[in-house]
């Protein structure tokens, strides 16, 4: 295998995204879409991925946080032969491999194919395919075969050669001895930048033709310039990512479901339509997420069952455990095993013991709840005085009767029992029973005495 250094230019500003952060920063399915092309880049191994940076650096940059690659930073953006240049000084031995990072579809199998084209050229090769409508990209112009004799940019491109339908994709490889060529690139255009594309009018004069890969996929090597473009790119990898978990076992009723990349969801799990799956979620087998149900950033573990319209952000929901319809999970919210939530139930920050339940419309707040644990309905933690927060703990096996306001910071004891519509405001002992409602009494004949006022 030769050595190869992969480049991923990713300086540009992306004006036509209308937008204040740089294009190639914008998620695509939860995941800045630099980071897809980094990833093609790194499975093929090479000596170094070296990404150019420029416009909102260090934004880009914090999006590849993690990633092995090496930043070159081009100062101005002067054009792709200019960015390509910047990294010159960081190429280990090998060839260069040129991808965009607004090129984000790209496949491994296709860099593969493409590599291997490259090989047998005298040194320089474009992928290009053919596009109903051109406009926008290089078209190439290519002789008898594959010999490409010039690509000329939209700017330049006037009459018969606007109409042609065969386009550069912007994915280019070079060896390394012709990089004199993209050095000698001269801004003499409309635009007055240095066009990468210029290295094959040059090469031509030296003698050495540069080749033209064809590929027959035309959506795979688009390129993303406008939130048009950038919502193609989303319902192809949403397509492929759901095709993904079916291969994996999962079962998906219906495509309306939004399954963001870094999702990991385990075989036998069931997703209704509709659903919102985010962020860093991780899902475990025997699931069933029922319709419109949005999940971010939360552990869902095994033979767990979620109703539908159900929200968690952020929360964790231990084996066995049934949530929803209409609930919602804040960020800190920790289930364990068989824990029931049912509708109306907003908890936050709070962890439920082992089989505790909180059926109908409460509040849980900044709470630590034990195990075998029953909240009944209309229970709120006032957890907030205006200024600060606090906590409530209530122990294993206590009954809390429906209607209860827990005004914390405040501790109920192990299998105590709350009265139905009580303010708790002291702590609990174990056991005892809280009353602090008032007694009730009956005015007698009050009905028909107040019907005979009125008459
Ligand atoms: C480029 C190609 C064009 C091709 C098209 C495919 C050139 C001259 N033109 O045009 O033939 O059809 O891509 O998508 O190469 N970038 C930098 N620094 C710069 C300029 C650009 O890093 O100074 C980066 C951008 O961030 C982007 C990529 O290079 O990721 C392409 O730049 P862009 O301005 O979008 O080029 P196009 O006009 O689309
Ligand atoms: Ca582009």
């Amino acid at each position: 295998m030769e050595r190869l250094n992969c480049v991923i230019l990713a300086a540009g500003k992306g004006t036509r995204m209308r937008s204040k952060i740089p294009k190639v920063a914008h998620p695509i399915m939860g995941r800045p879409m630099v980071r897809y092309v980094v990833e093609a880049a790194r499975s093929l191994a090479p000596e170094r991925v070296i990404v150019a940076t420029g416009y909102g650096k260090a934004l880009v940059e914090s999006c590849l946080e993690g990633a092995e690659v090496t930043f070159a930073h081009q100062q101005q953006q002067k054009g792709t032969a200019h960015a390509l240049l910047a990294t010159v000084a960081l190429l280990a031995p090998g060839d260069i491999l040129v991808l965009y990072g607004d090129v984000p579809l790209i496949k491994t199998s296709t860099l593969h194919a493409f590599i291997e084209f490259f090989r047998r050229s005298e040194g320089i090769a474009f992928m290009t395919t053919v596009v109903e409508d051109p406009s926008g990209y290089g078209r190439v112009i290519v002789d008898d075969r594959d010999g490409i004799v010039d690509i000329v940019e939209e700017s330049e491109a006037t009459g018969v050669v606007s109409g042609i339908k065969v386009i550069n994709t912007g994915i280019c490889m070079i060896r390394r001895e012709l990089v004199s060529l993209v050095e000698a690139v001269t801004p003499d255009n409309r635009k007055g930048e240095y066009y990468l594309t210029d290295i094959c009018k040059t090469a031509g004069r030296q003698g050495i033709k540069a080749r033209a890969f064809f590929h027959k996929d035309a959506a795979e090597v688009l390129g993303i310039n406008t939130r048009k473009d950038l919502l193609e790119a989303t319902l192809a990898f949403r397509n492929a990512i759901l095709d993904r978990h079916m291969e994996n076992g999962v079962t998906i009723t219906d495509r309306s479901t939004y399954i963001e990349a870094d999702v990991t969801i385990g075989p036998d799990t069931v997703i209704s339509p509709y659903c919102c799956l985010m962020g860093r979620t991780e899902i475990g087998q025997d699931v069933f997420i029922g319709p419109h149900v949005v999940i971010k950033d939360s552990i869902i573990e095994n033979g767990v069952s979620i109703e539908g319209f159900t929200s968690l952000d952020g929360a964790r929901a231990g084996e066995g455990a049934r949530i929803g319809p209409f609930s919602r999970m804040r960020p800190k919210t920790v289930l364990k095993r068989n824990v029931k939530i049912g509708n109306f139930v907003e908890l936050k920050n709070t962890t439920m013991g082992e089989g505790s339940q909180a059926n109908h419309l409460s509040y849980i707040g900044d709470a630590g709840v034990g195990s075998g644990v029953n909240i009944g309905a209309g229970t709120i933690t006032c957890n907030y005085d205006g200024r600060l927060k606090y906590r409530t703990t209530i122990g294993d096996g206590a009954f809390i009767g429906s209607n209860t306001e827990i005004v914390a910071p405040v501790t109920i004891g192990k299998d105590a029992y709350i009265g139905a519509g009580s303010t708790i405001t002291r702590d609990v002992p174990e056991g005892a029973l809280a009353v602090t409602r008032t007694k009730q009494r009956h005015i007698e004949d009050y009905s028909r005495r107040k019907k005979k006022c009125a008459e």
